[in-house]
């Protein structure tokens, strides 16, 4: 069976301030892809949330850029935008920028991250969830997953993985995408994709049969809106096992609790801290900034799960680093590198600022 899957996720509101979704979201959510399940638009789905975005996990037979599934994700955020109108949630609709729908999710401010395959038989997953970041937060991850022999054993040992890697590689500015291939363009990989801010990892393809492995989305919200509208919060979808990394192969990157951009109003440099759904409630200058792993089975396109994989007590210490990096961030208060940089800061109030303070200056 081809199976396609879709994870497409939205902030549209959220209960108190940017902290979690309201429940109330969720039961509409679920009962815009029950009709669509019963009406075979999809073949199976698990709704979720990690903070104040939704996350709609979605099977079926229609490929990637399906106007369908597109269409009914758009329109379940929509349904949900209106309850958050209702209930006064914060940012209400916050993530859809556009007011109509032409086709597929471009562009529009949902994160998209999809996969077609056929189906081994056995098939699994993993789908993340970030909040709080951006999606150049997943190049440090990806990288080590696919390219790094430290990490992923299978690299040196299964003749699947041995001879690497190809990367696609998105310039968010520039709207431009390259291909590089591991291990002989690693170097150059790492040139770029060490700028997580303009260079980011889209998908990843095995080098033996060029067979998806990895899909990330790469909506940047700020260059849609021209203005800070919230951070992006992005997913990704990894395959699991056989001829793929394994599952902890595929989790290990995230046992070092790395800094992204993000965290508070965007605009903070945070440890990315792995946790159940349980916890993916940020709170702490609004984060530090989560990242939820759910791991799935897909069988005749159906998800089997999900297995919450952060919530192994062996991601304890991470945490505990995380919060200890955390504390040591939150000192350096409004200066860098904990604030973001110029470049990133000209998508926020900061210009305004600025801009008051221009006349002021005088020649010296
Ligand atoms: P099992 O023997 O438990 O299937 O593990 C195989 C494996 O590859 C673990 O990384
Ligand atoms: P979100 O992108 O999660 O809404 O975060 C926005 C923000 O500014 C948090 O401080
Ligand atoms: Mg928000
Ligand atoms: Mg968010
Ligand atoms: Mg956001
Ligand atoms: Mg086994």
């Amino acid at each position: 069976v081809r199976t396609t899957v879709s994870v497409i996720k939205a902030d549209i509101g959220g209960l108190a301030g940017h902290h979690i979704v309201h429940p109330k979201l969720k039961e509409i959510a679920a009962s815009e892809l029950a009709e669509a399940k019963s009406s075979r638009i999809i073949e199976d789905f698990y709704i979720t949330s990690v903070g104040d975005d939704l996350q709609l996990i979605m099977t079926h037979r229609k490929g990637v850029d399906s106007s369908e599934v597109h269409g009914l994700a758009w329109n379940t955020f929509k349904k949900c935008a209106d309850a958050a109108k209702e209930l006064g949630l914060y940012g209400a609709g916050q993530d859809l920028l556009k007011d109509a729908f032409s086709g597929n999710l471009r562009g529009m401010g949902p994160g998209v991250a999809e996969m077609e395959f056929e189906e081994r038989p056995s098939d699994p997953i993993v789908v993340f969830m970030a909040d709080k970041t951006e999606p150049g937060a997943f190049n440090l991850p990806i990288f080590k997953i696919f390219a790094d022999p430290f990490n992923t054993a299978g690299l040196v040992i299964d003749p699947k993985l041995h001879s690497g890697f190809i990367f696609e590689i998105m310039d968010v500015i520039e709207s431009k995408v390259v291909e590089l291939s591991s291990p002989e363009d690693m170097y150059d990989i790492l040139s770029i994709i060490g700028t997580p801010s303009r260079y980011v990892i889209k998908r990843v393809f095995r080098k033996v049969d060029r067979e998806i492995a990895a899909s990330i989305s790469t909506t940047r919200l700020s260059l849609i809106a021209g203005k800070y509208v919230g951070k992006d919060d992005p997913v990704a979808i990894v395959r699991a096992q056989a001829g793929f990394p394994a599952l902890g192969e595929i989790l290990e990157p995230f046992s070092f609790p790395f800094l992204v951009a993000g965290w508070m109003r965007g605009s903070h440099a945070g440890p990315l801290m792995p946790v159940s759904e349980r916890d993916a409630r940020p709170t702490r200058f609004d984060g530090p900034p989560r990242i939820v792993a759910l791991g799935f089975q897909v069988k005749d396109s159906k998800l089997i799960g999900p297995s919450d994989l952060f919530s192994d007590v062996a991601f304890d210490e991470t945490r505990r680093m995380a919060n200890f990096i955390a504390d040591y961030m939150r000192r350096h208060g409004p200066f860098m590198p904990h604030r973001l940089g110029p470049e990133e800061m000209e998508y926020t109030t900061l210009p305004e600022v600025l801009k008051k303070l221009e006349g002021k200056f005088r020649h010296e």
